[in-house]
């Protein structure tokens, strides 16, 4: 390719990078084009471009610490800002995790996450906004509006067909083109074309055979070519496999380094006449784009003297009142109220309220994986309706919620040195000897490939003082490697665990655990050595053929991960003991909230899940309290599906998500009705394990996953019968208002680009104010095409008054991709449907291509 091709297409924007590039050579070039460590890249004074830094993700921005770095705000998961069908919420949370961004010299935001919900199995789904494609790219568009609008960058992750966890690295998504076009690559068109997003990330799967990072037809082809775009392409961390089949698919960026398939070999390989250099200049003309756009080129410090001012200067501290005010409001707004009968919600003032379970009292405010943060806290919800009752309710623990240990509480473990909520840590070379000794602020730090030491550690000394009764605690670890307890009597325990698996990030995020349960006096002071066990990948990767990695797989370079994680926990769960306890509290009050959920060890990245059932007893638990109790309320706190076997026994059923520092706080209000739960439902709840359109994310013995329901994907499958109905359909949420629907018409037809507008009147017959969120779908007369949501919009109305709302349909639902003349056919016969999820239809009005019937 000659460099007047390969630059033909080029924006302006780009063209303006040109003179730049022209200017390094081709091994200076090629350096800037991988990560220099784990999340930063390289630097180039020549040019005035300052090194970038990139921190995930969808919950907060973590830094550039992987595990243990210093505090940050938490916000509610993705389905909760999604669960709100609300741009301006979408766009706030953008807005304010580029505030987070800039108080730590942050220039790219690792998210959002715009894979959709294919199977409620997927690990990594509470960080995703829908099953539905469209609604996940309005709230991805309203997110990158709200963080570029401020000069972070939006990263869309992960491109494309990312939708489950199991064999990650290695499996291959088979879909048709149809569904490639029409499902899973819309939220990234959407967030590309109406909000401009500045960078992609490939993701870690195949698709079709062709892994992502070497995608010609997705990267090159659409993005590059049909959209236009003229933004950069990141590969997931170590997921480039191949040196010239990435550079030359249109990947721009292999993180993290600073090891990789680029480098020398990039260099080679253009030499050789395998990667013209004029596609490298391609590839750097976009990492100087984004570099412009976050005022890391040619501007000297980052957001100097500009609007925002120096970092650090005037952003709000994670734990300030305005970043609790506005994170209790976002996560509110997205919880769904399922069920409610007899208006068991919200809770009246007078109540006797007896709350129970493990997770009303350590409530579940985020996933594991990538997205985690160290949040300064999380609210508990048995802590903030005991508040709002003036310690009045009774609280009782439930039963177990894990499989496995987790990661001390912050606050059960203080610094024996420094006093601080967290841990003191030695860390210790491979002779022994310390390197440094410091507080770390959380339970969980990472070792050995993203610190900040001269010497790599391999091993920590930890010393905590816990803030235990004298009784039986649970203590050790989690980490592949040994494990030495002791106290001020001596060594306590000893244990050896390794990892399983081939997947380095699962072995990081999922390492084994050794624990025991010891007899301890009241505040014990105890020390936790760990010696870390490397895992040699390379010859386990190399074990195994069928995975056919490349000599330059960037999975072969992943030299040793390391996490280590105290463990510490008061062991007084006692299943039996619990489930008495709170059928005895049950049956003194007026409503029993019963609270359960999922934890990290379920939705989680490098791991799905294997059932929608609740973990441990919980379901037992429900039962027993909602036989005694005069009231049953259950909130769930988990972000993706669950099963409801007790539901026909309970009085009301609200889903929390997974809602953040804030979480405990936001439940409270909504329950006793300072807020409306105004959330609608972003994926259906199928009624059993299995009945949903897709379920399946193990990858047969070719390692592939086939998206055989096509474009037929959550309530649009269930719709076409291809699994039962759901127990609760997408859309679907009650709110604490009451709807009714007047005629719907359709407006004429303007030139603002809407394929079609409908007027809808709604009064809201309740006596509070409330809000609801108008949903439009298409129903193509097509029988081959399934139903699909058009179009929404949210009102706020006073009770009793009547709002004519007006719903814009967006062109891009009424096409299909016609896949013999591989082009777009639209679609405009059919009908649209006015519901509160398709369980509900409240008006139906016909479509022509002639206009309105
Ligand atoms: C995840 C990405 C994340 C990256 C960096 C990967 O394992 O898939 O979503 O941004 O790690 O932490």
């Amino acid at each position: 390719m000659t460099e007047e091709l390969a630059t033909a297409h080029f924006s302006e924007d780009l063209k303006r990078q040109l003179p730049l590039v022209a200017r390094l050579t081709l091994s200076e070039k090629v350096r800037l084009l991988t990560g220099e460590t784990m999340f930063t890249l390289p630097g180039e004074d020549r040019i005035g471009l300052a090194p970038l830094a990139f921190s995930d993700g969808p919950s907060g921005v973590r830094g550039l610490k992987f595990m243990g770095g210093e505090a940050v705000a938490l916000f509610p998961n993705a389905t909760l800002v999604s669960g709100s069908w609300d741009d301006s919420i979408g766009e706030e949370v953008g807005r304010m995790l580029s505030e987070e961004a800039h108080r730590q010299g942050i220039h790219v935001v690792l998210g959002p996450t715009v894979n959709l919900h294919r199977s409620p199995l997927g690990g990594r789904l509470f960080e995703a906004y829908s099953e539905d494609p469209y609604l996940t790219g309005r709230i991805a568009s309203a997110y990158v509006r709200g963080m570029q609008g401020n000069g972070t960058a939006a990263c869309l992750k992960h491109l494309v067909a990312n939708e489950s966890e199991s064999l990650r690295t290695v499996m291959d998504s088979r879909l048709s083109e149809s569904a490639l076009r029409e499902v899973y690559l819309l939220p990234f068109e959407m967030a590309v074309d109406d909000a401009g997003a500045w960078s992609v990330m490939a993701a870690y799967n195949d698709v079709n055979g062709v892994t992502a990072t070497e995608q010609d037809h997705v990267q090159n082809q659409i993005l590059k070519g049909e959209w236009g775009w003229d933004g950069l392409i990141m590969s997931d961390w170590y997921a480039t496999k191949h040196t010239v089949e990435s550079a030359n698919g249109g990947l721009d960026l292999v993180m993290p380094g600073p090891d990789g398939p680029w480098g020398d070999r990039l260099v080679a390989a253009v030499q050789r006449g395998d990667v013209d250099e004029a596609t490298v200049d391609e590839h750097l003309a976009r990492l100087l784009l984004l570099a412009e756009r976050t005022s890391a080129l040619r501007h000297g410090p980052v957001y100097d003297g500009d609007a925002v001012g120096p970092f650090n200067a005037g952003m709000p501290a994670p734990d300030s009142r305005i970043r609790r005010d506005q994170l209790r409001h976002i996560a509110s707004r997205g919880m769904v109220l399922v069920k409610n009968d007899g208006d068991a919600l919200p809770l009246a003032d007078d109540d006797t309220i007896a709350i129970i379970g493990r997770h009303a009292i350590s409530t579940q405010g985020m996933g594991g994986g990538s997205a985690q943060v160290n949040p300064p806290y999380i609210s508990s919800i048995a802590g903030a309706l005991t508040e709002r009752y003036g310690g009045m309710p009774t609280v009782v623990d439930g039963v177990h919620v894990r499989n496995r240990p987790a990661a001390a509480d912050p606050a059960f473990v203080s610094d024996p040195i420094t006093g601080e909520p967290g841990m003191h840590v030695t860390y210790l070379n491979a002779e022994g000897a310390e390197i440094v000794n410091r507080h770390e602020n959380g339970t969980a730090i990472s070792i050995g490939w993203d610190d900040d030491f001269d010497e790599t550690p391999t091993g920590v000394i930890i010393a905590a003082r816990l803030r235990n009764r004298a009784g039986p605690v649970r203590l050790g670890g989690i980490g592949s490697g040994t494990w030495t307890t002791s106290s001020y009597t001596g060594i306590l325990g000893q244990g050896n665990v390794t990892s399983a698996g081939f997947d380095p990030a699962d072995a990081m995020l999922h390492p084994p655990s050794y624990t025991e349960v010891f007899d301890l006096p009241a505040d014990a002071l105890v020390t936790v050595r760990f010696d870390f066990a490397a895992t040699d990948w390379v010859t386990l990767l190399q074990s195994r053929p069928e995975l056919n990695l490349a000599e330059e797989s960037h999975l072969l370079a992943t030299g040793s991960y390391g996490s280590v994680t105290l463990v510490a926990e008061q062991d007084t769960l006692n299943d039996e003991h619990a489930l008495t306890k709170a059928e005895d509290a049950a049956r003194a009050a007026g409503t029993a909230v019963v609270v359960v959920g999922l934890t990290e060890e379920d939705e989680t990245e490098a791991k799905d899940k294997t059932t929608l059932k609740l973990p441990g007893r919980q379901d037992e638990l429900i039962r027993r309290v909602a036989a005694v109790a005069a009231r049953t309320v259950v909130v769930v706190n988990a972000a993706t599906p669950v099963l409801m076997p007790w539901l026909a026994d309970v009085d009301a059923v609200l889903i929390a998500g997974l809602p953040g520092q804030e979480g405990g706080q936001a439940v409270a209000s909504v329950l006793v009705g300072e807020s409306e739960p105004t959330g609608r439902l972003v994926t259906s709840y199928p009624q059993a394990d299995g009945a949903s359109p897709a379920w399946n994310v193990t990858p047969d013995s070719n390692l592939a996953v086939t998206y055989s329901e096509g474009t037929a994907v959550g309530y649009r499958g269930h719709h076409r019968g291809l699994a039962p109905d759901p127990l609760f359909w997408f859309g679907h949420g009650l709110g604490y208002g009451a709807w009714e629907y007047g005629p719907a018409r359709l407006a004429p037809t303007a030139d603002d680009g809407g394929a079609a507008t409908l007027e809808v009147e709604v009064t809201n017959t309740s006596s509070r104010h409330s809000r609801e969120t108008v949903q439009v779908y298409f129903l193509p007369r097509d029988i081959n095409q399934p139903v699909r949501l058009a179009g929404y919009t949210g009102v706020d109305v006073a009770p009793g008054e009547t709002a004519t709302v007006s719903v814009m349909c967006d062109n891009r639902l009424f096409r299909r991709w016609d896949e013999a003349a591989s082009a777009w056919q639209s679609l405009h016969e059919g009908e649209l449907l006015v519901a509160r999820g398709l369980g509900d239809i409240r008006v139906r009005v016909e479509l022509n291509s002639h206009g309105p019937a």
